[in-house]
């Protein structure tokens, strides 16, 4: 198990002559993001198609805004060393930092990102803007936080006691139950996973038919000494090869838990909030309180799903009897607010019906305009709702996160 630590950011600055240029070219650079990402990534994977047939997420590739994530970062980083009032990326970082490890990233491929992005920088902006200085000054930008993530990742594989990108374990398919039309919950077993901290995700990898190995994440939502459970939802790709594919005793690639949307240690009151398939973490943490509460007392437990429908809401029956089992010896209840019905997830509204615990750990995971407006709601409402911490999972990156 990765033992989670943070990403160290303090005592990083940039020479005092590159400060001024970054300051200078900063909305320039960044303003090209989106010319710049498509060109990154077409140079790269032209000079290396393993990376995307192999680890890159080529369904992502499609989607312009995803794609985006990676070089956008490196903006919001270099605005971070040019502007002491920035906020400290350590979150955004961590939250690279575990995508990376769980797939198995190591440091030597920094120097191939770096080689075919500055190609694209210089490509995009031309020679004129992107002189020797400029590039000397976003060289130095990126290094400094390459070396943060390489750092973090190394500290991460250490800490699970692996050698650097070695995270991938060959796993069998010992059970496939369908939870509703399109969610299959997966049981697969030659690993003991049972040490991930309730929240984490797996990469799974497939060998899809045109011989891509895919990998896509999906949040661990129980575990025993020998298994790990998944839910998936049918999607694209690698999801539906998952569902129609895989039968019992298949093998496919798993690699070690990561994230760090994990349940926090602490006795402060609990709220999960999901919509659709987001409930997978929630349920991973709820079924670690489960087994907590019969050892000893646990928060207050709140947890609200939004869905479409009784019928699309996978894990229901799931989360049901595990609140349950919550209430039996504590306080916690389950609210689910369902679409066809015109029912919406409004948080004031819970607060004055006395819903919601103040000072509380909020765990938010759903689609990004579903979080976006929990986000808000939090932001208008921070009175009445009084959150201890945010944290929050999307199923894909985004760049508003970042
Ligand atoms: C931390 C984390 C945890 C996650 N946990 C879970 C989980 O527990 N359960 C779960 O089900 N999922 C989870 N996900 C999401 C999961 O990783 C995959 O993203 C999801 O299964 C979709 O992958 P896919 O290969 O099926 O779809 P992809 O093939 O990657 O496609 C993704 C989407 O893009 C669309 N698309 C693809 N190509 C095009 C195109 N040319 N034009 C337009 N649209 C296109 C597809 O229709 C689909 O909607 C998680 C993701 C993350 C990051
Ligand atoms: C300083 C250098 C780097 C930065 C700033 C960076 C940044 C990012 C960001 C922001 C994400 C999205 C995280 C999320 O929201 O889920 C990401 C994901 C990812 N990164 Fe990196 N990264 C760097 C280096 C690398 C390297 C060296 C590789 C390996 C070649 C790599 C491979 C990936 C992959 C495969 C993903 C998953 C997304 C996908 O498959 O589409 N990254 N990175």
């Amino acid at each position: 198990m990765y033992i989670s630590t943070q990403p160290q950011t303090t005592d990083i600055s940039l020479a005092p002559e590159n400060e001024e240029i970054i300051k200078a070219t900063l909305p320039i650079v960044g303003g090209a993001i989106e010319d710049i990402t498509p060109v990154f990534y077409r140079t790269m994977f032209k000079k290396h198609p393993e990376l995307l047939s192999d680890l890159f997420n080529r369904g992502n590739q499609r989607s312009g805004e995803q794609q985006k994530a990676l070089a956008a970062s490196i903006a919001t980083f270099a605005s971070m060393l040019v502007n002491p009032d920035a906020p400290d990326p350590r979150e955004m970082l961590s939250r690279i930092g575990h995508k990376h490890v769980s797939l198995g990233i190591t440091e030597d491929q920094y120097q191939i990102v770096h080689d075919n992005l500055f190609a694209a920088i210089v490509e995009v902006l031309g020679e004129d803007v992107v002189t020797p200085e400029v590039a000397a000054a976003w060289d130095e930008v990126y290094w400094l936080m390459a070396k943060v993530l390489i750092d973090f990742e190394r500290n991460l594989y250490r800490s699970a006691d692996v050698a650097d990108g070695d995270v991938f374990r060959t796993v069998t398919l010992q059970e496939k139950k369908q939870l509703s039309h399109n969610v299959v919950e997966f049981t697969f077993n030659g690993v003991n996973f049972s040490d991930a901290l309730p929240g984490q995700y797996v990469s799974i990898g497939v060998e899809l038919s045109d011989g891509a190995r895919q990998l896509r994440q999906y949040s661990i939502v129980g575990t025993t000494e020998e298994t790990f459970t998944v839910a998936v939802q049918r999607d694209g790709e690698v999801s539906s090869f998952l569902m129609d594919e895989l039968e019992t005793g298949s093998q496919v690639e798993a690699t070690l838990p990561a994230g760090d949307l994990v349940l926090q240690d602490d006795d402060a009151p609990v709220i999960l909030v999901s919509q659709g398939i987001g409930s997978t973490p929630m349920a991973g943490m709820l079924a670690a309180l489960v087994a907590r509460s019969a050892t000893g007392g646990v928060p207050s437990v709140t947890a609200i799903h939004a869905d479409a429908a009784p019928e699309t809401y996978a894990q229901r029956d799931i989360t049901e009897s595990q609140v349950s089992a919550l209430a039996e010896n504590g306080e916690a209840r389950h609210i689910v607010r369902y679409r066809d019905n015109g029912e919406t997830v409004e948080l004031a509204k819970m607060a004055e019906e006395g819903l919601i615990p103040q000072g509380a750990h909020w765990y938010l995971c759903g689609g990004s305009n579903f979080l976006q407006n929990l986000r808000d709601q939090l932001a208008e409402h921070s009175d009445a709702l009084s959150p201890k911490e945010i944290h929050f999972e999307l199923f894909s990156p985004n760049d508003w996160l970042i």
